[in-house]
């Protein structure tokens, strides 16, 4: 009897706690918690298919923008409500005559802003189309001082507030730019399809060097299919491969042909150069071989460094590596067919800048004064600081520089204002 009763008792408790659980994950089920929603709209004022909905957790509105035109609008945001929805309600007031809409929510208005500084930045840039593209490299010898951050960061600022057509060619083995704009996948699929930067010199080491100009570099190209070209058409990539590390061993033996082993990647691209404003080229943490090609190839060099003492005695260094292969070249501009122009360093960017309560802090500061002493205007006037933001990025394949994400907007800024410096060294310099 009183087993029974104790196996009533404990049936009750199994059907009210399972209960309980059960309204609680309906609830949780119910929040809306959709932020993007992946899915993407044709804009009814662009045409274009880059209307994005998305919404921020526990906020009741949802937001919907399109990355062409910066056409946005804050929709109300139920719990039952599907983000398609939230488009229709977008798309019915944009189709009943409204030409732009008054926008709500100070996020938003920071969001046009954002449009209205880039349909500026268009204009501009329209009046500045380059014939050939600048070649420039992302260089230094130390690992972990953001070359590969920043090569990818300014090609998309380049690509997409200043619509410039851009090639970023991932030259480093660990592959971080490509996965910073590609999903592994993809990659796979590239890599089994003999689709990398490693096919490249893979046919420099099989056949004579001299027979290059029959590699078709067009076809290692990814132009379509990443997840920034959601925002722009106008970034492109070459993506890597893991096992390019063996090939600076194997360059390394094919010294014998000398500079020849150097100018890989510069004969390459020669015929793609038409294609594009910016050829950009996020280079590994040395300065072996294909650092070398990837020099060789540039017209400018970008050196990204820590303000840290290590770093900053470290610039000297790397310059001197580019003289001296400057000079190597030089001495064999024959084979060049005479095109041969050195290198030059365009600049010197500081990364991970940290701030305390007074501003950036001492001894950081210090190095940064000590560089800009040495190097002047050779030193960007801005620094990129230190962000738990920055470091996530690559996992989202969109850039921080065009994400358009509120939390984002003061290194968006940082990042279009970089840009803005590099794309003033270049064209002023008329390099
Ligand atoms: N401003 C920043 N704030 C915070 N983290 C950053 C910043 N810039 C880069 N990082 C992070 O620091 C790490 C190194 O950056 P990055 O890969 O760009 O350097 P790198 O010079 O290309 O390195 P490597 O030489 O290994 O290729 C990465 O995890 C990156 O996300
Ligand atoms: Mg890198």
């Amino acid at each position: 009897m009183e087993s029974g009763l104790i196996l009533i008792f404990t049936f009750h408790l199994i059907t009210l706690r399972g209960e309980r659980v059960g309204r609680k994950r309906r609830k949780i089920i119910r929040r809306p918690v959709i932020k993007p929603f992946p899915k993407l709209f044709s804009c009814p004022i662009c045409g274009q298919e880059t209307v994005t909905v998305y919404h921020e957790t526990n906020s009741e509105s949802a937001k919907v923008i399109c990355t062409n035109c910066g056409v946005c609008e804050e929709v109300k945001w139920y719990p039952a409500y599907a983000p398609v929805d939230a488009y229709a309600d977008f798309y019915d007031k944009l189709t009943q005559g409204y030409t732009s809409l008054k926008l709500t929510n100070p996020h938003l208005t920071m969001v046009e802003e954002i449009h209205e500084d880039r349909a500026k930045l268009l204009e501009q840039a329209s009046d500045n189309h380059s014939s050939e593209a600048r070649v420039v490299s992302f260089v230094n010898y130390k690992g972990g001082v953001g070359k590969t951050t920043l090569a990818v960061e300014i090609s998309a600022a380049l690509a997409y507030h200043y619509n410039k057509k851009v090639l970023l060619i991932d030259a480093d083995p660990q592959s971080n730019a490509t996965f910073y704009l590609m999903e592994e996948t993809m990659w796979e699929n590239f890599a089994q399809q003999a689709r990398t930067i490693k096919e490249l010199f893979d046919a420099a080491l099989r056949k004579d060097i001299t027979e290059l100009q029959h590699f078709d570099i067009r076809n290692i190209i990814v132009s379509d299919n990443l997840r920034v070209h959601d925002y722009t058409k106008n970034l492109h990539l070459i993506p890597s491969h893991l096992d390019l590390y063996e090939i600076d061993i194997e360059l390394a033996r094919m010294l014998g042909k000398g500079a020849h082993s150097l100018m890989i990647l510069w004969q390459a691209i020669r015929n793609i150069k038409a294609d594009y404003d910016y050829i950009i080229i996020d280079c590994p943490p040395n300065m072996y071989l294909v650092t070398q090609n990837a020099i060789v190839a540039s017209d400018g060099v970008i050196i990204t460094l820590l303000p840290e003492y290590l770093s900053r005695i470290g610039i000297a260094l790397i310059v001197r590596m580019i003289d001296d292969i400057n000079q190597k070249m030089m001495q064999h501009a024959s084979i060049f067919g005479g095109q041969f122009k050195s290198t030059r360093v365009m600049g010197i960017i500081f990364n991970r800048v940290r701030y305390g309560a007074h501003g950036i802090l001492s001894d950081q500061s210090y190095n940064i004064q000590e560089v800009r002493k040495k190097y002047g205007d050779l030193v960007f006037n801005t620094l990129i600081r230190e962000s738990v933001r920055i470091a996530q990025r690559p996992l989202q394949r969109i850039p921080i520089s065009i994400s358009g994400y509120q939390q984002d907007r003061q290194y968006e800024e940082s990042i279009r204002e970089v840009a803005r410096e590099f794309l003033k060294r270049f064209e002023e310099n008329e390099i």
